[in-house]
């Protein structure tokens, strides 16, 4: 299958075109590089995914030419880039342009693919708001410009499939950790503070939020799980994440307990917007994609670890 891949040099999107390119696909990768966070972070995950024979083109979906530079040949679309997370260094015009402009613009390339079967849209639970512990049927409450872009994105994708336009499904992500994860996040902040014996920045009273802290190889299982589903996916949203829950506390002890140290921690006024429980319903999930993620929090941990001290310290 031809697969294009949106924000491909980012922390999820490089390690789903990579599965793919493992599973046999020919995989064409977009990203713009954005400096929201280290460009030479995404220049590492775009060297991995060309390792592997992907082929990656420098764009910004912001602009309205994807046919002008690459074939509209393609089977499945991947969505992936976005302006993600909550960020006081994000404006609106940040998020409205990243998450609902250009992916009206990766539609409109889409429905020029006469050949696609699916149009993968990647969402997120905060969707759901400042709780997400919901079924898909819940009415979105979204609390922050991030998740009321990525629900208007959302909305546009289905739109096409409701007109019967082209089949597509979106994928609701829960708190994606693991190697590449994006370095404002906690996971990797937390690892890098451990390493380098200074203060984790933690936000007031966000020790006791709940998250389904889901590995990153079990959430790219839910993602091409997808593919020869379309049928059965079409006009889906689709929760994906693990069920068990963790406090930031046990998350912050798990760095903890693999450093072998403790990590100090400095406490900086709460965040608007930041989710104060997120605990993935996949029912669906299980029923439609056979989906059941494994993997603990401490293995997820581990292998961040591990990724972190080859990549920056040893
Ligand atoms: N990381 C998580 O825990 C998580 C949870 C839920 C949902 N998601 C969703 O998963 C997707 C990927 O998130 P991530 O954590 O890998 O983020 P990321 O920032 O690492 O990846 C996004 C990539 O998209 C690219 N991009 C952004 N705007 C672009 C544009 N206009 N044109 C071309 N490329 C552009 C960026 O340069 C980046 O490489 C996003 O849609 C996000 O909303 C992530």
């Amino acid at each position: 299958m031809k697969i294009l891949v949106t924000g491909v040099a980012g922390f999820i999107g490089s390690h789903t075109a990579e599965r793919l390119l493992d599973m046999g696909h020919e995989v064409t990768g977009v990203d713009n590089f954005s400096d929201y966070y280290d460009v030479n972070l995404k220049q590492l995950n775009a060297k991995a995914v060309k390792n592997k024979g992907g082929t990656i083109e420098t764009l910004d979906l912001r602009i309205d030419e994807l046919s002008k530079k690459i074939g509209n040949d393609f089977d499945y679309i991947f969505h992936f880039a976005a302006q993600p997370g909550i960020s006081s260094t994000s404006t609106f015009e940040d998020y409205f342009s990243n998450n609902v402009l250009a992916t009206k613009y990766v539609i409109d390339f889409a429905l020029k693919c006469a050949s696609l079967q699916l149009f993968v849209n990647i969402a997120t639970s905060s969707i759901y708001g400042l709780e997400a512990t919901f079924p898909e049927d819940r009415a979105p409450e979204p609390a922050s410009h991030y998740g009321v872009t990525k629900l208007a994105a959302e909305q546009l994708v289905l739109q096409k499939s409701r007109e019967l336009q082209m089949k597509a499904c979106s994928l609701r992500l829960y708190s994606v950790i693991g190697p590449r994860e994006r370095p404002e996040k906690m996971y990797t902040k937390l690892i890098a503070c451990g390493f380098n014996d200074t203060e984790f920045p933690l936000f007031e009273g966000s020790q006791s939020h709940l998250r389904s802290f889901t590995y990153v190889g079990d959430i790219v299982d839910g993602i091409v799980s997808v593919i020869g589903k379309e049928t059965l996916v079409d006009g889906e949203v689709i929760n994906l994440g693990t069920e068990i829950e963790h406090t930031t506390q046990e998350g912050i002890e798990a760095v903890e307990t693999v450093l072998g140290k403790s990590i100090n921690m400095n406490v900086i006024p709460k965040r608007a917007g930041d989710q104060l429980r997120t605990k993935a319903n996949i029912d669906k999930a299980r029923k439609l994609l056979n989906y059941d993620p494994q993997t603990t929090l401490l293995e997820g941990v581990r292998h961040q670890v591990n990724w972190y001290k080859k990549n920056f310290i040893d």
